[in-house]
Formats: C-alpha cells, structure tokens, sequence
C-alpha cells in the first residue's frame, strides 16, 4: 500500500515535468463540432487567448489547456471549471453566459480539447 502510492507519486511528478506535449489536432482535421467550436473561439476568444501558440494575450494561452492538470489560477483544468470561467468570467475576463447557449459550449470545449 505505502510503496504503490509513493509509486504514484512519483508517476505524477515525472508527467507534471513532462513539458512536451502533443500538438494540438490540425484544424483541417476537426470535425463537425470541433470546428463549430473553432469558429465559436475565434469569435469569442482569441483575441484575448492564443490557441496554437503558448504566446500570452490578454488571458493566458489556451494551448494544451486540458493536457495540464491545472489551469494558471490553479483550479482543475475540468470541463466544469473551464464553463464557469466563459459562463461567469474571471477577474479581468468577462463572462460569457450571456452571449454562448450551451451547444456552442459544448463545441467549444470540444475544440479546447484538441489544443
Ligand atoms: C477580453 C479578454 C478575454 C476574453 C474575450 C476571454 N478571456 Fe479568458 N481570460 C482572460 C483573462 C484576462 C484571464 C485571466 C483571469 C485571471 O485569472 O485573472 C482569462 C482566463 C481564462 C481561463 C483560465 C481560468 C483559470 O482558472 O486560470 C480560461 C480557461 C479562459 N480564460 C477561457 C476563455 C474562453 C474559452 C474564452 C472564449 C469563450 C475566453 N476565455 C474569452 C481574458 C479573456
């Protein structure tokens, strides 16, 4: 019992270290909703947030933001957390709620699951 958890941990430590992740999924090659989320994004989001790059915007970039753990306030990088952040914004986020229904938030966190 003790030796597997300090196993794990160890594990954890050497994926939390681990800085080359995949590439996000090529546009061409999203699907239908993906691509919706694309184009939902690119409306909504990247002016403040690059998507294929780890370049800093108003907001931090959104590259691999669900291949981290964590997201930069520390919260859970979740499907739950990131739709509080659009619904309800965040500091110096606006929130969104009030201009995306929730199938263009589906296809949104679809499309941010391919970064
Ligand atoms: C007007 C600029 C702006 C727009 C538009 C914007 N954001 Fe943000 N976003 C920010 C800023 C600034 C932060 C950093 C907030 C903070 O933690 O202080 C942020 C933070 C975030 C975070 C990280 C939250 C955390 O817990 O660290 C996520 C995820 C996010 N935004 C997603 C989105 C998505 C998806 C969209 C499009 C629907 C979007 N944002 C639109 C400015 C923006």
């Amino acid at each position: 019992m003790k030796i597997s958890r300090v196993l794990l941990l160890a594990m954890a430590g050497v994926l939390a270290g681990c800085k080359t992740s995949a590439p996000p999924k090529p546009v061409d090659q999203l699907n239908a909703q993906e691509m919706h989320g694309h184009a939902v994004y690119q409306a909504r989001c990247v002016t403040c947030h690059s998507d294929r790059t780890d370049q800093k915007r108003n907001g931090p970039p959104m590259l691999g933001v669900f291949k981290k753990q964590y997201m930069p306030s520390g919260a859970p990088a979740n499907d739950e957390r990131v739709s509080a952040t659009v619904q309800h914004g965040r500091n110096m986020m606006p929130a969104q709620g009030n201009v995306i229904d929730q199938q263009e938030l589906d296809d949104l966190l679809a499309y941010l699951h391919t970064l």
